[in-house]
């Protein structure tokens, strides 16, 4: 081990080159314009696995980008295997003129390398890459076997990696799935994450008149479609910000009276959170706590609404449309699917018979929970300590990654999710970023991950 991060200590300096190329690469996934460069990426990124000495290195071509498998399998059939799961594919990048250096021209300053894809997900799969490179340069093995699923379609909702799970199920049958796209509590506060919230999008069109009409001549007489959305939007939460969708709650786990307690001990600072965005105050449902609500208890949110004029100055017209994307985070064991369909039918009863409303569903993904006491939790609880010297705070998180459900369902394997970021680093906005120390700690961490599940089940064989 010793020899192994020495391996990672002198080579940081070719582990932020080796990033930067992977950054340079804008594999954008939900924009058509960008197919070729996520293709590109893919290849760039198989290649790297091979160079890095990963095996059986392939790209999985799927209904859209392909996913990126390679693997280890040397350490013999007594060791356990593990799935890492990460993905090469980024968020857009607009607005474009918020970011200070252009968005695939990867810079570091400040001990922070900025770019988007930054720390969602390519600094965080590169740091894994990095400490499996580590540990086949130094000790010409690893502890344990190693298989690497990247996909390209995360930002996307992971739209058809449920295929290639179930059909390549036994070639990537595993005891541990190890996820690194998540963020630590604070800095230098390392952290596992034991739930993620699912998604519901949809998008919502409310149709009135014809066409756009004078506001004097005809307002008054017709019902406005701006107006109406924004009525429809209104009944959606109470003034307690419950959800008034029927049947919204009905399968929502509640938060158990020992977990309140835990999440009462994490340091929370209150006041400081609110500051840190500018506001007087938090706001959010009755009764729950700040971080109850963001990561145990769903939630209904406005993404963006628009219609009518909205340019510079005053034009009176009554549009003709308008339209709102709503997102729904979900908890245990709410459904995204039946989710969706309790939307739409209370859209339906609540919309006026005097407009047209169009329902529409995005992306979607499912929330998931994880074991805390599995032998992978615990080889991680003992790598970050080792790592950042203090023990990691056990969390859940109020975003979402899709497959972990899935994944979950189809492997049959214990989930560890291991994050490195910060939730300062702008994450999706612009001028994401991610700490060059967490990028370094994370392979460290990585290398005693491997060391520590070996010995675990080991002890537990
Ligand atoms: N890495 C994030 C999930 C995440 C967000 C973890 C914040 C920790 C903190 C992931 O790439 C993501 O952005 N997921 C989307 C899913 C959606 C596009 C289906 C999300 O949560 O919005
Ligand atoms: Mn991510
Ligand atoms: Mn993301």
């Amino acid at each position: 081990m010793q020899k192994t991060l020495e391996y990672i200590e002198s080579h940081q300096d070719q582990h932020i080159r080796d990033l930067s190329e992977f950054l340079a690469i804008p594999s954008v996934s939900t924009d058509a314009e960008y197919k070729a460069d996520v293709e590109r990426c893919a290849a760039w990124l198989s290649e790297h696995l091979a160079q890095c000495g990963l095996e059986n290195v392939q790209q999985i071509p799927s209904g859209g980008h392909p996913a990126v498998y390679a693997d280890w399998l040397h350490a013999g059939s007594n060791a356990p295997t593990v799935l890492f799961y990460g993905h090469y594919d980024v968020q857009p990048v607009d607005p474009l003129d918020l970011w200070t250096s252009p968005p695939f021209e990867p810079i570091v300053k400040d001990g922070k390398i900025y770019a988007r894809g930054a720390v969602d997900d390519k600094g965080q799969v590169m740091l894994q890459i990095k400490a499996l490179e580590a540990c086949l340069r130094s000790d010409g093995r690893l502890p344990v076997n190693v298989k690497l699923l990247i996909e390209g379609e995360e930002e996307i909702g992971s739209e058809h990696l449920e295929d290639i799970l179930r059909e390549h199920r036994e070639r990537l049958a595993c005891d541990v799935i190890l996820i690194s796209d998540t963020a630590m509590f604070g800095p230098a506060m390392p952290s596992l994450v034991y739930g993620l919230r699912g998604l519901t999008y949809m998008e919502i069109t409310v149709h009135g008149p014809n066409r756009d009409l004078h506001s004097g001549s005809f307002g008054g007489a017709v019902d406005n479609p701006a107006n109406a959305l924004c009525a429809m939007i209104a009944q959606l939460k109470d003034a307690f910000g419950r959800i008034q969708i029927p049947g919204f709650y009905d399968s929502v786990r509640s938060v158990s009276e020992t977990e309140r307690r835990e999440l009462q001990r994490l340091p929370w600072d209150e006041q400081g959170y609110a500051d840190s965005l500018g506001l007087a105050h938090t706001n959010g449902e009755f009764g729950y706590s700040t971080l109850e609500r963001l990561w145990a208890r769903p939630t209904l949110d406005v993404n963006g609404i628009w219609g009518g004029f909205t340019g510079e100055g005053a034009k009176t017209v009554l549009p003709a449309k308008a339209s709102a994307k709503i997102s729904m985070r979900l908890v245990p064991d709410q459904d995204c699917h039946d989710i969706a369909e309790k939307f739409e039918q209370y859209i339906r009863t609540i919309a006026p018979p005097t407009v047209r409303v169009e329902v529409q569903s995005l992306h979607g993904g499912n929330p998931a929970l994880t074991e805390i006491d599995s032998v992978g939790m615990r080889a991680a609880m003992r790598a970050l300590e080792l790592a950042y010297g203090r023990k990691p705070f056990l969390q859940r998180e109020g975003g979402s990654i899709p497959i972990v459900l899935v994944l979950q369902e189809i492997l049959a394997a214990d989930t560890v999710l291991m994050g490195f970021g910060l939730n300062t680093e702008n994450t999706h906005s612009p001028n994401e970023h991610f700490s060059l120390a967490n990028y370094k700690s994370g392979s460290i961490a990585t290398a005693h991950f491997y060391h520590e599940l070996l010995n675990l089940s080991a002890g537990s064989a």
